[in-house]
């Protein structure tokens, strides 16, 4: 187990109001303004631009440490139509507001199956690249240009990684890389990366991630401050839980830099939440940070007041479990801003906030995780 960031808002509270560290005084939820000033552990948001401007953009600062960018740095996002690369305009929004508003930035994602430009897989006659030891070698220098283009475009504007100026104190590197089937030995998703380079895309990501974060474009005093992260699904399930602790396992023991893993905790309420903190207990055993990356916790339909009462506490018992691990977690996300712009609207208000941004049991119920 590694620990998280030492970032501590009640404790900052204490301090500022003149208490000692050790008095158990919790405020009251009318003295709480906000979430970051109520949990223990830093708590993201994930938006598009229209999290960057009006009223969305005040609740965003005001409610939360760090913010993912929920598609404005995926693979297809830093390429033109040309196929030509440049600082994804969503992307440099987003990251801007971040720095203006003192939040940190946690990458979303440098390498999927999903969201890639069309000629990604293509060779430059427009050709399926194939296992070949040419196509091999091809793709894998595709994957290092591409992850280089994305750290030095953050470089260029925001400073060396682990300096003031540059939010990102996080990436998630590789997402999604398990299969979902049960009987699925080797474990992985077949995925294009998959088939052209097997399981060495994994390793390759992260070293070429490692270098370029980690070393090319960081503070030459900084020890590694951008935290590289393995993401998936589904890990309050057994079987992929036990699938990504595989290979998490076989990684660390080819000495890959991953740092931590990310759990995206995509929920519902016929999930036990216990089986939340099940999840994040199976990788105890590891040298790995863990975070929550993309929580939201679907109601079902209809999203009627007893569902919604049902999921505050819902919310409250997950904040309870993450806060009250022994190691602590890098950070929480909360995948969107409010219901209506949930890609899960339709599986029943999945997030704190409804439409007009009104505060929901689902907002109290984190608030009171802290009492
Ligand atoms: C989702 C976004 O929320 C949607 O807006 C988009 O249309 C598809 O992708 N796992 C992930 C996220 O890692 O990137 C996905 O985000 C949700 C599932």
């Amino acid at each position: 187990m590694r620990t998280g960031r030492i970032v501590s808002a009640s404790l900052a509270l204490s301090v500022a109001l003149g208490l000692s560290s050790c008095t158990t005084t919790v405020p009251e939820r009318s003295q709480v303004r906000s979430i970051k000033g109520a949990v223990d552990v830093p708590v993201g948001v994930a938006i598009d631009v229209r999290g960057t401007a009006g009223d969305a953009a005040s609740v965003v600062s005001a409610e939360f440490d760090q913010i993912t960018a929920e598609n404005d740095m995926k693979p297809e996002a830093w390429y033109d139509d040309d196929a030509q690369f440049r600082f994804g305009p969503g992307a440099k929004k987003i990251t801007d507001f971040a720095v203006a508003h003192g939040m940190s930035v946690y990458g979303h994602t440098l390498v999927w199956y999903k969201q890639n430009p069309e000629w990604f897989f293509l060779d430059d006659e427009g050709g399926e690249l194939t296992g070949s030891a040419s196509d091999e070698a091809f793709l894998t220098e595709r994957l290092r240009t591409h992850i280089f283009a994305v750290a030095e475009s953050f470089h260029n504007v925001y400073g060396d990684f682990g300096t003031d100026g540059n939010p990102i104190v996080a990436f998630d590197v590789v997402n999604e890389a398990i299969s979902d089937a049960n009987d699925d030995a080797a474990g992985l998703r077949d995925s294009s990366w998959e088939r052209i380079l097997g399981e060495d895309y994994i390793d390759l990501a992260f070293e070429f991630a490692d270098e370029a974060f980690n070393d090319r474009f960081a503070a030459p005093d900084a020890d590694r401050p951008v935290a590289l992260f393995i993401n998936d699904y589904d890990t309050e399930f057994e079987g992929k839980r036990d699938r990504l602790h595989s290979l998490v396992e076989r990684l660390l023991d080819r000495g890959v830099p991953v740092d931590g893993v990310g759990h995206q905790f995509h929920t519902r309420l016929s999930t036990d939440v216990d089986d939340l903190g099940a999840a994040l207990a199976a990788f105890d055993d590891l040298d790995v940070l863990q975070a929550v990356t993309e929580l939201d916790v679907a109601t079902g339909i209809p999203a009627d007041n007893a569902a919604l009462d049902e999921q505050g506490d819902y919310y409250r018992d997950a904040f309870r479990i993450f806060r009250e691990r022994d190691d602590p977690l890098f950070s929480v996300s909360l995948w969107g801003l409010s219901d209506d712009r949930s890609w899960r609207a339709d599986e029943g208000a999945p997030l704190l906030f409804g439409s007009g941004l009104t505060k929901k049991p689902a907002y109290f119920g984190v608030i009171d995780s802290a009492e």
